[in-house]
């Protein structure tokens, strides 16, 4: 399929999903909303696909979500559509999913990266939630999943001040897990994309299953969640063939059953 703001292209068992907006640096709009939704929901349905990469252009991954959108509505309008609401099934991927940023991730932006598993950063990478400036808020999770990744100081003085942070200062907070020459982003996404599309299907699902399960419980139940998705995988074919390979001295090969 093709879509109106985004370009997919599979490369191997990696989606690769780049934001194509050019003229709004890839601010998000409903129509990006609902191209990723339907990307996301292929990607998920199709057993050759094992990972997703999310990037955008070297200027900007996103510059927010769509202030020209937003502009003329009201409270009414808003809350009777439950606006963003739908970036909530973003996160219901259960595939992995890699941010790879380069430039301006503001915003929305900012918040869409948080929504994927990770985010791979540039070194022009700039991160931010500048709604303040706007007379507004976070709106996509912003709030909390920033407070999350770099603790209550940073992102109440970033959302507080509008601020952005570099690629550095957000490697050193914890918010990026890496970050590369912004020649090699797309090239080292992928990369890492493939490592992960290579490990058994299943396990991949349990092991993002669980990491995310440490924002929602206490310590305890997010140690026995853990504990019997562990025990789970031990029904598969996979674990016995992983086993199996690693005694044998060769490679596994799955079958994600
Ligand atoms: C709509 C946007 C946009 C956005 C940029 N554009 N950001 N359109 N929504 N969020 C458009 C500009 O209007 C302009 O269109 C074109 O993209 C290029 O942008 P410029 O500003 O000319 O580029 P530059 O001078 O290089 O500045 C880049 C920038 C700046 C620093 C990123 O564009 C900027 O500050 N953007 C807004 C950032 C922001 O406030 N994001 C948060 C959005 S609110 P034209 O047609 O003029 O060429 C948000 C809210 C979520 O995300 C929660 C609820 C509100």
């Amino acid at each position: 399929p093709t879509y109106e703001t985004l370009l997919v292209e599979q490369r191997g068992r990696v989606t690769l999903v780049t934001l194509n907006r050019p003229q709004a640096l890839n601010a998000l709009n409903s129509q990006i909303l609902a191209d990723l939704l339907a990307a996301m929901a292929a990607f998920d349905a199709d057993p050759g696909q094992g990972c997703a990469v999310i990037t955008g252009s070297e200027k900007a991954f996103a510059a927010g979500a769509d202030i020209k959108e937003m502009q003329a509505q009201g409270f009414a309008d808003m809350y009777a559509h439950d606006f963003f609401a739908g970036w909530d099934r973003f996160t219901k991927t259960r595939k992995p999913v890699i941010a790879a940023v380069s430039g301006y991730a503001l915003g929305g932006g900012c918040e869409l990266a948080m929504m994927c598993d990770f985010i791979l950063a540039a070194d022009s990478a700039k991160f931010g939630q500048p709604e303040i400036k706007l007379a507004v808020s976070p709106g996509m999770g912003g709030s909390q999943r920033l407070t999350r990744a770099v603790g209550k100081a940073k992102a109440m003085e970033m959302c507080l001040t509008g601020r952005m942070m570099d690629a550095a200062e957000a490697e050193r907070a914890g918010l990026v897990s890496r970050v590369v020459p912004a020649a090699e982003l797309v090239e080292e996404a992928v990369k890492t994309a493939t490592t992960i599309a290579g490990m058994a299907p299943l396990a991949v699902l349990a092991n993002k299953e669980m990491v995310n399960a440490a924002f929602e419980t206490s310590l305890a139940m997010g140690v026995q969640f853990e504990r019997r998705l562990f025990h789970a995988l031990f029904a598969t074919e996979d674990q016995s063939e992983g086993m199996s390979a690693f005694v044998e001295k060769r490679a596994g090969t799955w079958t994600g059953k």
